[in-house]
């Protein structure tokens, strides 16, 4: 397979690169400053793109690759992916579900924490020495609180689960409601479950229909003592309005890992003590992205090897 042309579409790891390499003829696009030249010149070799939640395939690139055939994506989420063009064209799509599920659904609850015990702002008064001049103010009791999940996918499911853990009562809304999972209250409207739950956790992919799926009414619906986690997509939350109600108090908290135009993050937010801020890290963990890098390869080698795909999404 080394002289098959696989293109990355931005800096992913050293270990996938090292991966790819041992494997394929990799291109990687960053290196190259004109990229018209790059197309012209190499265009027609490439047969797989392997992007991520960053950078992924757009109408025009499938465009510019004429023998592409497959896409192999380092995420779950496959926003960043035009999936009718590459239906279209006949384009494979892989992504790398289930080994970053835990990973996920810890973070969210670590957020939550987070934010609601104050975690961040209590390290950083320790570390200011404020300790020593009088004790720390009382935060929010998470165990019991009312969970309300947006999604109740892969991970969504498994942050209800660890939400039972802390005898949490677990709401959600998603497309339908699941047969099986009747201790769980589902609710037709986003709205209306933000409205009966304290803390909101976003957790379902970015579509066209899901995007600011969490807007002004939610926000408001949510109130005064409830609080966003977002660890889906930024784009899943209308940012502005978010800002917006934190800034003004119409909301209890926030913890983001993903937001609108990464890495810029509203400044507004910085001075926020009931705010935790994440540079996009739900599935950053060694073990984690070892097996997502694994992933990538294993879809490409073996749709090369005409074997079936290990994640098939097209
Ligand atoms: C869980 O919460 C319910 C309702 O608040 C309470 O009655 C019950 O004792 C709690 N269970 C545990 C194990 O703490």
């Amino acid at each position: 397979m080394n002289n098959i042309a696989v293109l990355m579409a931005c800096p992913i790891s050293r270990y996938l690169e090292q991966e790819l390499e041992n494997s394929f003829k990799v291109f990687k696009i960053w290196q190259f400053e004109d990229r018209n030249q790059f197309f012209n010149t190499h265009g027609k070799s490439i047969r797989a793109v392997v992007g991520n939640a960053t950078a992924g395939v757009d109408a025009e690139l499938i465009e510019s690759l004429p023998k592409l055939e497959i896409v192999s994506s380092y995420s779950v989420g496959l926003d960043k992916i035009d999936l009718v063009k590459c239906r279209e064209k006949g384009v494979r799509v892989t992504n790398t579900p289930d080994v970053l599920t835990d990973d996920v659904a810890d973070l969210a609850i670590g957020l939550t924490l987070a934010v609601l015990r104050r975690l961040c702002e209590s390290d950083r008064y320790v570390r200011s020495g404020k300790w020593k001049k009088g004790d720390y103010k009382l935060t929010t009791k998470f165990t019991g609180k009312s969970v309300g999940i947006v999604g109740m996918g892969r991970i969504g499911t498994a942050i209800a689960k660890r939400s039972e853990a802390f005898n949490c009562s677990i709401n959600y809304h998603s497309r339908t409601q699941k047969p099986n999972l009747n201790n769980y209250k589902y609710f037709p409207s986003v709205i209306e479950l933000a409205s009966n739950c304290q803390i909101l956790i976003v957790a379902c992919s970015l579509t066209e229909e899901t995007r600011h799926i969490v807007n002004r009414e939610v926000i408001n619906a949510l109130g005064q003592k409830g609080v966003v986690i977002n660890i889906g997509r930024g784009l899943l939350v209308d940012e502005p309005e978010l800002v917006a109600a934190l800034v003004e108090g119409r909301l209890g908290g926030a913890g983001l890992d993903v937001f609108e135009n990464e890495p810029e993050v509203p400044e507004e937010l910085f001075g926020l003590e009931n705010v935790v801020l994440l540079p996009h890290v739900a599935s950053g963990t060694v073990e984690t992205r070892k097996a997502m890098a694994d992933l990538v390869v294993g879809n490409l080698k073996a749709h090369f090897m005409n074997k079936p795909l290990l994640s098939p999404v097209v």
